[in-house]
């Protein structure tokens, strides 16, 4: 089977880029990405690339390329739907706010609308692929609302789940270490298979295209995550340790990294990891083992967020402390909001709680990173509910200069690795700070020993310096 059009339902984070990589290395298949947010839609068609709303390095030219020739961005999903013969699903799928799970089960409402809807619509055959992180066997139930709503057309369900990360998201689509594709392993189900493998092929070799049964895949995207956030909740565990020993975390890391079972990536301590899927998934894995009783797994993986929470209450506590067991009323600078470098996305970003820690001390936050709106930190604060939105905007200021953030404040706090903060003038930095001047580095990358060379007193994460 020869796919000519693709329609892609969520043009987000993962939609957006993912289709603009299959529009770009197949210029023969028409590529329609449909979200029902009109702000995200006309971001995506705007003429100016700097307005497109996932900031990911190198996308800019992809979109420039494809946009217009073969790829689509529209709000008219029922037009979409029915003119593709391959309907990906990429919708968001966040922890469950209410209910039965409410905290831990994925939200899967968003999911049963694109089903009924592209039921609704079809008017042929269709192939819909799960492109969001699913919890294992949702398969069942898309292909369960398919067929008993539509009109008699006959539906593929495959898993297709995706394994780029932000930031990288470009170089990670153009050379995937695997691509994974799951389907019924009746004819029809392989053949739908195939189809989306050969659209794959177009530029990922073969030998990285890995076909398995549904489950398996939904699986495997659940399992990954939760395999690469407990080497951080690890690692982290360690550089605790690592602060009342007088080991460094990084040569730790670097020495378990030779070996060639474990590997140097991932590894990296830091105040914590975020995002919108590592947590998320998480939950959503400890969610399903609990429902069939498997409490053990349950209790073992939920370790893996316990950690990370102990994290960042761990560095916020510490910069408490050493401003003498008080930051109320104190000026904290905040280096960086994004949940990594290189991406606008704070979904889940450590900085957050970071800030909500110190806030409740009644501390004063200014906060700078270079792609994070002042509205996005905001809501952030305000999502929390721990304050009202008055309260968060009179004791936070956001600024668009990292120097005004850290001028005359009492200490500086490293959220994220911007590679532009290793360049700042930090001479001039420490002479306009309150003295002592103090700077917690959560990410563990700053030139320490030239920050304490300046006169600051510096600390980091998993190593006494
Ligand atoms: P996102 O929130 O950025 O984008 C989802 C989009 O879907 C939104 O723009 C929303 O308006 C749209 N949408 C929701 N319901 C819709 C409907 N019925 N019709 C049309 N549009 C609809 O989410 P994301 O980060 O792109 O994640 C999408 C999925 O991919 C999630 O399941 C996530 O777990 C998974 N995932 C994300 C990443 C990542 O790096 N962000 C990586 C791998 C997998
Ligand atoms: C992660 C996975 O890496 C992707 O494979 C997956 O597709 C994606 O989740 C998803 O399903 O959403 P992402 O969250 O974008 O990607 O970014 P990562 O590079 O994995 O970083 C996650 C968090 O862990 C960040 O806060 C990062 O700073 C932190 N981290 C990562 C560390 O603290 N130390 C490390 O060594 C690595």
């Amino acid at each position: 089977m020869k796919i000519s059009k693709i329609c892609c339902i969520g043009a987000g984070y993962v939609g957006g880029p993912t289709m603009a990589v299959i529009a770009q290395k197949c210029p023969h298949i028409q590529v329609t990405v449909v979200d029902i947010n009109q702000a995200r839609i006309d971001g995506w068609n705007d003429e100016n690339l700097e307005n497109l709303p996932v900031y990911e390095p190198g996308l800019d030219a992809i979109v420039a390329e494809a946009r217009g020739r073969n790829l689509f961005f529209s709000t008219d999903v029922n037009k979409a739907i029915k003119e593709a013969e391959m309907i990906f699903i990429s919708v968001n799928t966040p922890t469950k706010t209410y209910g039965e799970g409410r905290g831990q089960a994925a939200d899967l409402k968003w999911i049963e609308l694109c089903a009924r809807q592209i039921a609704a619509a079809a008017e042929s055959d269709k192939i819909v692929v799960e492109k969001s992180t699913l919890p294992v066997r949702t398969a069942e139930a898309v292909k369960d609302i398919l067929d008993n709503t539509g009109h008699g057309n006959k539906f593929q369900i495959l898993s297709n789940p995706e394994f780029l990360a932000e930031g990288t998201a470009v170089e990670d689509l153009l050379a995937p270490d695997r691509v994974l594709v799951g389907g019924e392993m009746s004819p029809e189900g392989r053949e739908a298979m195939q189809a989306l493998v050969d659209i794959y092929a177009h530029w990922v070799p073969r030998e990285r295209i890995l076909t398995t049964n549904v489950w398996s895949s939904e699986l495997s995207k659940l399992t990954a995550n939760a395999f690469l956030a407990q080497r951080v909740s690890s690692i982290n565990s360690i550089s605790e340790l690592c602060e009342r020993t007088e080991a460094d975390v990084s040569e730790v890391g670097r020495a378990i990294g030779a070996d060639s079972r474990i590997g140097p990536k991932f590894l990296q301590a830091s105040v914590g990891f975020g995002g919108s899927c590592f947590q998320k998934d998480i939950l959503n894995l400890v969610y399903i083992c609990r429902r069939f009783g498997l409490i053990e797994v349950a209790d073992y993986w939920e370790q893996v967020i316990k950690m990370n929470d102990h994290q960042k209450a761990r560095f916020a506590k510490n910069i408490i402390s050493h401003l003498y067991n008080t930051v109320s009323g104190k000026k904290i600078a905040m280096l960086g909001w994004a949940f990594k470098k290189d991406t606008n996305d704070t979904r889940e970003s450590a900085a957050i709680y970071v800030a909500d820690h110190l806030l409740r001390e009644n501390a004063k936050l200014c906060i700078y990173d270079p792609k994070v709106s002042k509205e996005q930190i905001l809501n952030d604060l305000n999502y929390l509910n721990t304050r009202t939105p008055e309260e968060n905007e009179a004791m936070v200021e956001i600024v668009t200069d990292p120097y005004q953030a850290c001028k005359d404040s009492h200490a500086i706090a490293v959220l994220t690795e911007w590679d532009e903060f290793k360049d700042y003038n930090w001479d001039i930095i420490y002479s306009s700070m309150l003295q002592p001047a103090q700077l917690f580095d959560g990410r563990n990358f700053l030139d320490h020993d030239k920050l304490q060379e300046i006169g600051f007193r510096t600390f980091t994460i998993g190593k006494i310096i």
